[in-house]
């Protein structure tokens, strides 16, 4: 365990008392993806409302998320939407995207999300074909190790203005060891070399502790030409 977690965790909880409304819904998301056994790697109600947030900063009518999970990220960020905003949201296991769909309906969102079951590399080149850009926020969390090719896909269905999100990217620190041999922490590091070379893009990290451990969110916003 992470030396400093039960402070993290204690802080986060006092930041949601402080912060959140009581919302039993996306209490009710979290239960049924314990009890459903899914992983419980989906992001923290404080940072579902980050993503919230941002949906509403940038003014975001099509959101397109890589990595489903049960959902909880997607409703965080389809609920944020304005009328007639959607999410497209890619996952490859049918066994999440069944609990994910059941999810959506609970939480009266399922207007608004398109989900597609598949490698999310499929779907982004199905995505393509479909001229389905530009997406105004692409939220990126789904395997690690693909994170530069999602990043290449995510320029093509990017517009100047677009804000670009990658989950994960500090990784109890590991993100500063070039010759790991954790694939996820190489993933982590394509994010970096991504968001640092490409002169369109201007971006920054934020490490992140809390009931997750210490990890990290890195940002971009696309930029002209
Ligand atoms: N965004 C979610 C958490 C996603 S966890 C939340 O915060 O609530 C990562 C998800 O990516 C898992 O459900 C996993 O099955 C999915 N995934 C892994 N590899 C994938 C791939 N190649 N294509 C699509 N989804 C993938
Ligand atoms: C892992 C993946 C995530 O998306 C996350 O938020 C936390 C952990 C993982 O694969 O370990
Ligand atoms: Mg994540």
């Amino acid at each position: 365990m992470t030396a400093g977690k039960n402070i993290w965790t204690q802080v986060d909880h006092y930041a949601e008392a402080s912060l959140l409304p009581a919302d039993p819904a996306m209490d009710a998301v979290l239960e049924r993806n314990r009890a459903s056994g899914l992983p419980a790697i989906d992001v923290s109600p404080l940072q579902g409302k980050f993503l919230d947030l941002v949906v509403r900063m940038c003014g975001a009518r099509r959101v397109l998320e890589i990595g489903t999970l049960g959902g909880y990220s997607t409703i965080w960020m389809a609920r944020a939407l304005p009328a007639g905003g959607t999410v497209v949201t890619l996952e490859l296991e049918e066994r999440h995207a069944a609990v994910a769909n059941q999810n959506f309906a609970t939480a009266g969102v399922s207007d608004r999300v398109d989900l597609r079951v598949g490698l999310a590399l499929s779907s982004l080149e199905k995505l393509g074909e479909e001229e389905a850009g530009p997406f105004d926020l692409i939220f990126i969390d789904a395997d690690k190790p693909n994170n530069e090719r999602y990043l290449i896909w995510a320029m093509r269905l990017a517009r100047p203005g677009t804000v670009i999100i990658c989950d994960n990217v500090i990784r109890d620190g590991a993100v500063i060891e070039a010759e790991s041999r954790d694939a996820s922490v190489q993933g982590a590091r394509d994010v970096f070399s991504f968001f640092g070379s490409r002169g369109k893009l201007e971006a920054t990290a934020l490490q992140t502790v809390g009931e997750k451990g210490y990890d990290g969110f890195a940002m971009a916003i696309v930029g002209e030409g």
